[in-house]
């Protein structure tokens, strides 16, 4: 039956997890009956994930109007936007209308930024479609789109009314990307739990046979908990960034080099080096560290980087706002489980572990 679901409270919302269909259902039906209802998807969410809502019985869809972008980061944009913005008029959107971001983080970003602003802010509701997107992008109330190739530079902080995570949706998405959500979820064990740790160790060694709820679950938990310590990033938040300052390297130069990394791939390499650089700075044991990086070797096929890259990937990383002058910024483990933000460190000991990245 489809009753079987958690629920996590977040900061003015509430975060479903399980078989959240009945329960998203009676919600539309109750807060937004004879409301117009737009759903926002990808071609790749519309076509696999559109109808499992239908094949559930959410009748309370039945009438919304459906909004398709190609799938991709480059639906990301002010240009998509505007479209989706015009179209929405068209369709004769109000104040009281309600928006559905079915789909993954791109989805979410897109259609959260869309729905916060049109209008000056109508409500939207999340409902997540890959690993990456349900235990990170979907909650935490950041969205925004990209601008001429940088990320994430036009946006704003907004909640969503409710978020559905159900894990069927997993059944369709690509290996690939359900095994670069995963970096996701050994950053949440690795900065804030250590039993969780000890779960993710087996628990995500055979993607096939994980069971997806517990692990939502915490993450989630872990997620949600931080974001509401710190929801505009002042402090405690960044610790989500574990990983991410040299990941966010890895991914652009990844694009500049043609050859795209998914954004778990390249925080997964990403947590090598910043684990590496914890270890560097007398924060992580040594034992910690190999069990780590031995880990993230034989789970993800990280990617591959020449000693001529080096520069590049240094530059790429002054670029984060965050950093200034001759030293990077850092969230960093202070020993498993546990975490520690603005960490400053020179950029020759970055270029140290990158080099030891390189050299592995
Ligand atoms: N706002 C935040 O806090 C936050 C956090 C992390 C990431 N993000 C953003 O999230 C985006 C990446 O999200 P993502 O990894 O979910 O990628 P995505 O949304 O681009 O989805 C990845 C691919 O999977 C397809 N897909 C999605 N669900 C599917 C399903 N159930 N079955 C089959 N195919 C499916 C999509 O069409 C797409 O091709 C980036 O733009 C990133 O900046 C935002």
């Amino acid at each position: 039956m489809d009753s079987q679901f958690q629920i996590i409270p977040a900061d003015q919302y509430t975060i479903y997890l399980g078989s959240v269909f009945n329960a998203l259902n009676e919600f539309i039906s109750s807060q937004y009956a004879d409301r117009k209802i737009f759903i926002l998807g990808d071609s790749n969410t519309l076509d696999h994930c559109l109808p499992v809502l239908d094949f559930n019985d959410v009748t309370s869809l039945k009438d919304a109007e459906v909004l398709e972008v190609e799938p991709g980061e480059e639906s990301k944009s002010v240009e998509v936007l505007e479209v989706l913005w015009k179209s929405l008029i068209e369709l004769e959107i109000d104040r009281k209308s309600l928006v559905i971001n079915l789909g993954g983080g791109m989805v979410s970003d897109l259609g959260g930024f869309m729905a916060g602003t049109i209008k000056r802010g109508v409500d939207f509701i999340n409902i997540p479609t890959t690993l990456l997107s349900m235990v990170d992008a979907s909650v935490g109330g950041k969205v925004g789109v990209n601008l001429a190739g940088w990320k994430n530079q036009v946006g704003i902080f907004v909640h969503p009314k409710a978020v559905y995570v159900d894990p069927v949706f997993l059944e369709t998405l690509p290996k690939r990307e359900l095994i670069a959500g995963t970096a996701e979820v050994y950053k949440h064990a690795l900065i804030y739990d250590a039993d969780y740790w000890e779960l993710v160790k087996y628990e995500l060694g055979d993607v096939n046979e994980t069971n997806w709820e517990s692990i939502l679950l915490r993450s989630i938990t872990i997620k949600n908990e931080v974001v509401q310590s710190d929801f505009k990033e002042e402090g405690l938040r960044k610790i989500l960034n574990f990983g991410h300052t040299i990941g966010h390297a890895f991914e652009s130069w990844s694009h500049l080099k043609q050859k795209p990394l998914l954004h778990g791939e390249a925080v997964a390499a990403g947590m090598w080096c910043e684990a590496l650089l914890s270890n560097k700075l007398g924060l992580l044991d040594d034992k910690s560290l190999q069990e780590i990086l031995q880990l993230l070797e034989n789970r993800f096929d990280l990617v591959s980087v020449n000693e001529q890259d080096i520069s590049l990937l240094v530059a790429l990383m002054y670029k984060d706002k965050k950093n200034e002058g001759s030293t990077l910024n850092f969230s960093l483990i202070q020993e498993i489980g546990k975490s520690v933000f603005d960490q400053v460190i020179p950029e020759n000991t970055v270029v140290e572990a990158i080099q030891a990245y390189i050299d592995r």
